[in-house]
């Protein structure tokens, strides 16, 4: 296992996915070399050796993540997240050799990348700061020819330029109202946009709410029409754990309290400057004992919104051989997306776990202090709060 690379090991796991997905062979092993090669020296290093950085993609730093996006009665769609620049030494250079990448994909497929050349200044500045510079995340479709996404960092400039980075890069893509319909955020962690082959390429911003309630995961949606107010909150009880109500009114309220829900909204062309697209992400792993309860989770949400649940479990299999109940942090993320005029999707993001395995924790009961025992009576290594 220690002579593999991490090249070898992303590899591995997303031609076994793409197998449970029922990707062609050819197509996997086109997508696995891709995202090999973008990872540049990255990819030679041992599993053995510490991560390349501390990249923020993922809770151990692997800089890769995997996503599993189901709507009903539609083929599940698998997608690759991953930090091209994790070698580089700082933050500019990481986003410098990013933007190599992700202009060498580009140009293999004919894609142009005329809305991130918009963008270059803002995003890319000589002393960039925070915990990425560029990701990129490629759907893996059926034929060779992925969608792409790019994420930037609004706060590359500093924290306090956050706001003013999301504000002038809306208005130079042309959605110049558009900051104004955002919920308030402690902080704007993320911005993405579509590149390429999309039916309506999106802008989309990405927003933070610590210690949120459903009632206020309702309230944030600024999509009209958009999803109805009870699937959200079956989305957010049911992945939070608290349950469906009981009707009877008296039951404790249940605050994401630890890791905040992201909120992101989408614009696109036909629609400037109100957003088209409402996500809510949770995520799940801070808010369970261990991975099997966060697939009971997610099961029950895809059953809740007419997805066979089946695909999930075989992708878990299809990353790792760990026992479920060994740890934490498997499915790192469940979302609710809803774009108008369809039907909602949920997705749940799974880690590589290159590097290292989350021990589970005990999750205390409402009321209750909660313990820093992990199950497993192993140290907890420290949780990483990095500044968004
Ligand atoms: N690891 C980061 C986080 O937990 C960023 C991230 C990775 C993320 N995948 C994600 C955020 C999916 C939202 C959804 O925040």
């Amino acid at each position: 296992m220690d002579s593999l690379t991490l090249g070898d090991h992303v590899a591995r796991q997303l031609l076994r996915l793409g197998a449970v997905v029922g990707l062609k062979d050819a197509d996997a092993a086109l997508y696995a070399e891709l995202l090999v090669t973008s990872l540049g020296n990255a990819s030679q290093r041992l599993l053995s050796q510490p991560p390349p950085s501390p990249s923020f993609i993922s809770d151990d730093h692997t800089p890769v993540e995997f996503s599993l996006s189901l709507r009903p009665h539609a083929a599940p769609v698998l997608r690759v997240l991953a930090e091209p620049g994790c070698a580089a030494e700082d933050m500019a250079a990481n986003g410098h050799q990013g933007l190599l990448a992700i202009r060498d994909m580009a140009r293999r497929w004919d894609i142009s990348t005329g809305q991130l050349d918009r963008l270059e200044d803002l995003f890319f500045p000589s002393s960039a700061h925070g915990p990425l510079a560029l990701w990129y995340a490629l759907e893996l479709r059926p034929g060779g020819v992925p969608g792409m996404k790019i994420y930037l960092n609004p706060a590359a400039s500093g924290t306090q330029q956050a706001t003013a980075t999301v504000q002038k890069a809306l208005h130079r893509l042309g959605h110049r109202q558009a900051l104004a319909a955002l919920p308030d955020t402690a902080a704007y962690p993320f911005l993405a946009l579509d590149l390429g082959t999309w039916e309506a390429p999106r802008v989309k911003v990405y927003t933070t709410h610590p210690g949120l309630s459903a009632a206020e995961a309702c309230a944030l949606n600024r999509v009209q029409p958009g999803p109805a107010p009870a699937d959200i909150a079956a989305f957010f009880r049911i992945a939070a754990g608290a349950g469906l109500p009981t009707g009877l009114g008296n039951e404790p309220e249940t605050r994401l309290d630890r890791r905040p829900a992201l909120a992101c909204h989408s614009f696109t062309e036909q629609s400037t400057d109100r957003p088209s697209g409402f996500t809510l992400h949770i995520p799940v792993r801070d808010y369970v004992r261990d991975d099997d309860e966060s697939l009971i989770r997610a099961d029950a949400l895809l059953t809740h919104f007419g997805v066979d649940p089946s695909v999930l479990g075989d992708t878990l299999s299809a990353l790792t051989t760990r026992p479920l109940s060994d740890g934490v942090g498997l499915i790192s993320y469940l979302a609710l997306a809803h774009e108008r005029d369809r039907q909602p999707r949920i997705t749940a993001y799974l880690s590589s776990e290159a590097y290292a395995v989350r021990p589970g924790t005990v999750i205390p009961r409402p009321g209750q202090a909660r313990s820093r025992e992990p199950v497993t009576g192993q140290p907890q290594p420290p949780t990483r709060h990095l500044s968004q």
